[in-house]
Parts: C-alpha cells; sequence; structure tokens
C-alpha cells in the first residue's frame, strides 16, 4: 500500500510526502516582481506546514511580458541573490521548491497597449479577447532563450527544479492548440508541429541545467470546447515529453474558464469530477507513461486522495486555493485532523491588493 506521507523521489530531487503546493500567483511581489517580506513569509509558512513541494506562482522570464500584476520575476540575475533567501528559508522548513516558468501572451487585460504580446497566429484569446503578434521564427527563438536564460537563473538560486507552464492558455498551450495556432511552418499544422515550441524550450531548458535538475511540465488534460486541443493529443504530447526526459507531468485544465461549468460532465469520453477535476484524466496519462503524473483541481479529502493513490498510478497531489485558505493544511493531515479541507472553492481569492482567502482569512 503506498502512503501521502512517504520519501518518493521526482527525478533526483527526494520529497517528503505526495503533497504539492500547485502554482499560485499570489499578487504580492513589488511593481517589478521583486520578493516583499509578506511573500517570504507566505511560503516559509507554506514550508512550516509541511508541503513537501512548494511551486512558485509563475514567473514571467521575459521583463516586457508580465501577464499579471504582483507576479514573480525571473526575467535578469538581479533576482538571484532574492531567491537564494527564498530557498534557504524553504530548505530550513525541510520542504522543497521548484520555480514556475511561463509566457502569459494573450490571456491578459493587464497593461494592454504598452507591450507587443506574443501569440502563435493572430486569434484572440477566448475569455480575453486580447490579439497577439503572430510570432516570427527570430520571435520564436528569443522566447524560446528566455526559457533557457530563467532556468539558469532558478538553478543558481537553488531551487530544487523547474516547472514549465505548458497549461491555461497561455503561449506554449496556445501554440499546442489547433483553435489558436493557424501557422503554415513548421510550428503549425499537425500536432508534431504543434509541439515543436513547447519541445524545444524543453530541450533549451534541459541543455542548460543538466540532466540531474528536475524539469516539471504542466499541461492542460483537454481545452474542453470544439476545435481546441483534444485529451487524445494531449496523450501523444506526455508520451513525446517522457521520452525526451521530463521528470514529471501536472495535469490540469482551465477550471476558472469553460471547465468550471462542466463538474460533473463528460468530455472527450471522460469526467470531470466534483473531487479531483482532472482525475480521470491525470489516470490515464499515468497508466501511459513511466514518470510521475501529479494531478491538481478540486482535491479536498485526505481519504479520498489516499484511495486515488492506491487504486491509480496518480503519484502526487497538488493543491492550490485550500492551502490559501489553511496554509499549514498538510501538517493538520499529517497529525490526525482528517477533516476536509475549509476552502469552499468560490475562487474569491484574487483580488487587487493581493491573492488570500477572503472568506476565512479576512
Ligand atoms: C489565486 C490563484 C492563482 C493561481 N496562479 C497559478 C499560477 O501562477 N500558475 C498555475 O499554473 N496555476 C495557477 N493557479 C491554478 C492552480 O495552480 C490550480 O491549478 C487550480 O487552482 C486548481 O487547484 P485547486 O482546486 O486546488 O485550487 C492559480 C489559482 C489561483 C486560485
Amino acid at each position: 500500500m503506498k502512503k501521502l506521507f512517504e520519501e518518493t523521489k521526482i527525478g533526483t530531487m527526494s520529497l517528503k510526502n505526495r503533497f504539492i503546493r500547485s502554482a499560485t500567483w499570489e499578487n504580492k511581489t513589488t511593481e517589478t516582481g521583486h520578493m516583499t517580506n509578506e511573500l517570504y513569509e507566505i511560503y516559509e509558512t507554506l514550508a512550516k506546514g509541511e508541503v513537501g513541494l512548494i511551486v512558485t506562482g509563475y514567473a514571467n522570464i521575459l521583463k516586457e511580458e508580465q501577464p499579471n500584476p504582483g507576479m514573480m520575476g525571473i526575467y535578469n540575475d538581479t533576482f538571484i541573490k532574492e531567491y537564494q533567501k527564498l530557498t534557504t528559508l524553504v530548505h530550513n522548513s525541510d520542504s522543497k521548491i521548484i520555480m514556475q516558468l511561463a509566457y502569459g501572451g494573450t490571456k491578459t487585460t493587464f497593461n494592454l497597449g504598452e507591450r507587443v504580446i506574443y501569440a502563435p497566429s493572430e486569434v484572440c484569446e477566448i475569455g480575453t479577447k486580447t490579439l497577439g503578434k503572430a510570432m516570427t521564427k527570430s520571435e520564436i527563438n528569443y522566447v524560446i532563450d528566455g526559457f533557457a536564460q530563467a532556468s539558469r537563473r532558478v538553478k543558481e538560486a537553488g531551487f530544487d527544479g523547474v516547472e514549465i507552464h505548458g497549461g491555461h492558455s497561455y503561449l506554449i498551450n496556445q501554440f499546442l492548440s489547433p483553435y489558436y495556432n493557424k501557422r503554415e511552418d513548421e510550428y503549425g499544422g499537425s500536432l508534431e508541429n504543434r509541439m515543436r515550441f513547447l519541445l524545444e524550450i524543453y530541450k533549451e531548458v534541459r541543455n542548460t541545467v543538466g540532466e540531474a535538475f528536475p524539469v516539471l511540465v504542466k499541461l492542460t488534460a483537454s481545452e474542453f470546447f470544439e476545435g481546441g486541443m483534444t485529451f487524445d493529443e494531449t496523450r501523444i504530447i506526455c508520451k513525446e515529453l517522457e521520452e525526451m526526459g521530463v521528470d514529471a507531468i501536472e495535469i490540469t485544465g482551465n477550471i476558472h474558464g469553460k471547465a468550471k461549468s462542466m463538474v460533473g460532465q463528460s468530455f472527450d469520453g471522460h469526467q470531470i469530477q466534483k473531487e479531483g477535476y482532472f482525475l480521470e484524466y491525470g489516470k490515464v496519462i499515468s497508466e501511459d507513461i513511466g514518470i510521475p503524473v501529479i494531478t491538481v483541481g478540486g482535491l479536498s479529502d485526505i481519504n479520498k486522495i489516499e484511495e486515488i493513490l492506491n487504486t491509480t498510478n496518480i503519484q502526487y497531489f497538488a493543491i492550490s486555493r485550500p492551502l490559501l485558505t489553511e496554509p499549514h493544511l498538510i501538517k493538520r493531515w499529517k497529525e490526525g485532523d482528517r477533516r476536509e479541507v475549509k476552502c469552499i472553492r468560490c475562487s474569491k481569492c484574487r483580488t487587487d491588493h493581493g491573492n488570500y482567502c477572503t472568506v476565512f482569512n479576512k
């Protein structure tokens, strides 16, 4: 029988339990993405709360590309020192921390008009209606290099690994998507071509950080709309990523968008559930590939999580909103208080003055 509180490994990274704080943009940095005391405290509290692995909020790899306010930056070397302080703080509490790297793209309404936003093709993002600039080959190379340079900084800052954000309709996801990607060059058309951008980013990141440094990828299971990327395509992408050496894959969806209204329904033949929204998708992928699969979305009951662990090949469980409500949730569960999370999934945690639980932590 597998246990939630047992030591396991993602690549070379040892973890004390199977709980992960899923990447959560806190909206608490300075205007230029630098650390604040409040942010250090948030991470220290999570580490003291026994989270096995913390994924930072998505960090922008290029200075001019900041899709949201208050995001952590990783766009130049000035960040290395302050993140060394962050990683030391987390390690002192025997927790691990990786940084999530992102190029947001058109899924934004922040600072429009002041900057060029890249996209695979000129197709508005469904939710924001923001239109991007179809990228040239040299712009593609520029972004790939941005990811590679950011991963170098992540390693130098003492993080335990890096996660490439390939989900949630951000730029990488849009390249994968036949809805957003209408290109006629080697980056568009067939799935092989649409995944080229992600694979090239991975390859450059891997070349930069070396074989032993954990590299994870977060991927959308399905786009949940007609004409979007399908789950069958995601399955193929996961196999390719495994073959190339990715250490683990986190299977997500765009739960704040279309998928939210689909809880309890099926799409691509699989069910979006109340407990563990994307569980069925993660389960199938965990049977397809040998590297660890992380499920995220709507996990709330430790008894059910334990059951998932022992009835599927899913090995890790990532949690976001419940840890905003209860940063010590994992410690509470570990110490025997197995009540469900307090979080009611209202998603009112995004505010102009920082992202936090506005219901229980006023
Ligand atoms: C305030 C907030 C910020 C988030 N920021 C990120 C992020 O930076 N990167 C990311 O991949 N997902 C982000 N997410 C999505 C979560 O990681 C997670 O996939 C989603 O909330 C579902 O998990 P949950 O039900 O445990 O909250 C965010 C979610 C919330 C509520």
